[in-house]
C-alpha cells in the first residue's frame, strides 16, 4: 500500500474522532508488515487525562488482535468544523509506544494536510536516541 492510499484511511478514520474536549479530529492508519491497515480516532474523556490520541488507538487495536511488526502509519488531523488538515506529528506518548513495536531506522510516520502534500519521518527522527527494550536487558 503507498503512502497516499494509507493517509486516505486516515482522513477516513478521522470522521469517528471522539473528541468534544479540544474540538481537534485525528485519525490514524497503521499498516501491518503483513498487510493488515488498523485505523484509529482519538478518544476524549470528561476526565480528559483517560484520552487517548488516534496512534495509540490503532496501535493497541492491532496488538490486541495479533499484530506486533508494523511498517508505517499516517495521521491525519485537523480542528473541527476547519477545512483545512494540516501535518500532524504524533505526541510524545505516542512516539514512545512506536518505540515499542517498531524498528526506529526503517517505521515511517506519515503526515498529510489538505493541500495535498504528504510528509514522512522516520520514528527515528522523530525520537532520536530512545528508550526501547533493549536498554531494560541486563
Ligand atoms: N491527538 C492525537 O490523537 N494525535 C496526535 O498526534 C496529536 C494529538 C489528540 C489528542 C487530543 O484528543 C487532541 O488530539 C488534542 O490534543
Amino acid at each position: 500500500m503507498d503512502d497516499r492510499a494509507l493517509y486516505e484511511l486516515a482522513v477516513k478514520a478521522r470522521a469517528f474522532s471522539y473528541s468534544p474536549y479540544s474540538g481537534y479530529r485525528v485519525g490514524a492508519a497503521l499498516l501491518a508488515k503483513d498487510g493488515r491497515v488498523f485505523t484509529g480516532c482519538n478518544v476524549e474523556n470528561a476526565a480528559y487525562g483517560p484520552s487517548n490520541c488516534a496512534e495509540r488507538t490503532a496501535f493497541f487495536k492491532a496488538v490486541s488482535e495479533g499484530a506486533t511488526e508494523f511498517e508505517a502509519i499516517a495521521v491525519a488531523g485537523g480542528r473541527k468544523g476547519a477545512a483545512f488538515l494540516d501535518f500532524c506529528p504524533p505526541c510524545g506518548v505516542c512516539r514512545q509506544v512506536m518505540q515499542e513495536f517498531c524498528e526506529p531506522g526503517s517505521f515511517r510516520i506519515i503526515m498529510g494536510n489538505s493541500a495535498g502534500e504528504l510528509r514522512a519521518l522516520t520514528l527515528g527522527e522523530l525520537l532520536p536516541y530512545g528508550f526501547g527494550a533493549e536498554n531494560t536487558e541486563r
